[in-house]
This record gives structure tokens, C-alpha cells and sequence, in this order.
């Protein structure tokens, strides 16, 4: 490869990196943290997005279908047990909580779903 071409991938990679970096900063510098909550968000939604991320693809235990008591998920939401992370009303709020709680106690199971 020859000097030039070299020298213009790595300017190509270093605007890739600037790119990048603008898009994380974007929502800091709105005065928002990373992962933060905006506006509220269905159960199926938080489910979809956060919770399936786990459950329902090997990595947790099935949660739907299985009657477990809202204040159950509640608690191991906002307080983490063992794999699972905690999560802060930053990143799932009180009201969505709440409504996340009572529609996974009522959901049914999912046969798409695996874990065990
Ligand atoms: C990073 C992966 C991960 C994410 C994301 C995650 N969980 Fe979990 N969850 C786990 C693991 C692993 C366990 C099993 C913990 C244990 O072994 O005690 C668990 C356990 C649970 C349990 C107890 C299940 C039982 O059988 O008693 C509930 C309820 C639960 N999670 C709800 C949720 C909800 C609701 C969300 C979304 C807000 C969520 N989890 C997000 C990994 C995750």
C-alpha cells in the first residue's frame, strides 16, 4: 500500500471515531445520561427492549406465562438477584414499573420463547 493511501484510510478511521464519539456525546450534552428514560414507555415496550434482552433467550429464567407476583418482579427490578443488574427509576420510572410488574404477573408465556 502506498504511503498516501495509507495515510488517507487513517484519516477515513479517524473520522469514523469523531462520528462516533458526536453520536454518544449527543444525548450527554443535551443534559441527558446515557440510558436514560424519556416519556413513558408500554410494558411491552421495556419488555421488548430491556427485559427480553435476557429472558426468553437463554441468559434468564421464562418470566411470562408463569404468574409471578408483581410485587415479586418489583422488587428483583429495582434490586438485581445474582446475573441479574438492578435497575434505577432512571432507567425504568415508579409508574413504569408499576405497569411492567402487574403485565408480567397477568402475561401469558410465549412459545417462541426459551430459557429455563
Ligand atoms: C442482563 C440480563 C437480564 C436482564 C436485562 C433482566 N434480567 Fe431478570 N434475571 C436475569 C437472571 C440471570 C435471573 C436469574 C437470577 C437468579 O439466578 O437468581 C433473573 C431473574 C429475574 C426474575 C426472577 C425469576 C424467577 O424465576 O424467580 C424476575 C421476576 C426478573 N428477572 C424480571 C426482570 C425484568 C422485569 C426485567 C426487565 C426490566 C429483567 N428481569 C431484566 C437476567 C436479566
Amino acid at each position: 500500500m502506498s504511503e498516501t493511501r495509507n495515510r488517507a484510510s487513517h484519516r477515513a478511521m479517524l473520522a469514523v471515531v469523531a462520528l462516533a464519539a458526536t453520536a454518544l456525546a449527543a444525548p450527554l450534552l443535551a443534559g441527558q445520561k446515557l440510558g436514560e428514560v424519556q416519556g413513558t414507555r408500554t410494558p411491552d415496550e421495556i419488555y421488548a427492549k430491556t427485559c427480553g434482552y435476557c429472558h426468553g433467550r437463554n441468559v434468564g429464567p421464562i418470566i411470562l406465562g408463569r404468574a409471578l407476583p408483581a410485587d415479586t418482579v418489583k422488587h428483583i427490578v429495582r434490586h438485581g438477584q445474582n446475573g441479574m443488574p438492578a435497575f434505577r427509576p432512571t432507567e425504568v420510572t415508579p409508574a413504569e414499573l408499576d405497569a411492567l410488574a402487574m403485565w408480567v404477573e397477568k402475561s401469558a408465556a410465549r412459545k417462541q420463547e426459551h430459557g429455563y
